[in-house]
């Protein structure tokens, strides 16, 4: 599957450090872009030009096109999913996969055949391959790899770099 630029509809999954300066990018080229996040007073926040993470500046939040929102039903026809949602580990020191999964059953539950799906949350060697790719094929009933792509791109932006 290709993108064009100007009509496919590419969303950002968790708008923090590593979500928000992606999608404002993405934005720039694909001007139906969304930028969504469980939290709904960081979507407040952004909507207001106030980005705690200090990553973007008011006045790059004004004038974005991108579209801040916490509701799923924004995200339906969406055909270019980025997730970057948290993957903290827990008081034993192993991973918290759980924001990896409630996202990707989120995706799951909207995916529609011919769409791709790029992690860049941080995760151990096997995740993206295991345990996204089957927990989007449970929630939408659609083959990896036939009706959708996975990718994985663990890298932020980094300004000058
Ligand atoms: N910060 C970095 O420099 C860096 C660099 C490379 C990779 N990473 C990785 O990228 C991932 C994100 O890191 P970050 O620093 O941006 O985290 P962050 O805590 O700054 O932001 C994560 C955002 O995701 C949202 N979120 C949580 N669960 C969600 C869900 N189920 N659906 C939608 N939104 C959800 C949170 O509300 C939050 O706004 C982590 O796995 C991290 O290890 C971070």
């Amino acid at each position: 599957m290709e993108l064009s630029c100007g009509q496919d509809k590419v969303a950002v999954i968790g708008l923090g450090y590593v979500g928000l300066p992606v999608a404002l990018a993405l934005s720039k080229h694909y001007p139906n872009t969304i930028g969504f996040d469980i939290n709904p007073h960081r979507i407040d926040e952004l909507n207001r030009g106030y980005d705690r993470t200090q990553e973007i500046d008011s006045q790059a939040l004004a004038d974005t096109s991108l579209h801040f929102t916490a509701e799923i039903t924004h995200l339906v026809d969406t055909s270019f999913f980025i997730v970057a949602v948290p993957t903290p580990i827990d008081k034993n020191r192993r991973p918290d996969l759980s924001p990896l999964i409630k996202a990707s059953e989120l995706i799951g539950s909207i995916l529609q055949p011919g769409s791709i799906v790029v992690y860049e949350s941080t995760v151990y060697p096997g995740v993206t391959d295991d345990i996204c790719s089957n927990t989007l094929s449970r929630i939408s009933g659609l083959k990896r790899g036939i009706d959708f792509k996975l990718g994985y791109s663990p890298e932020r932006i980094s300004t000058g770099d």
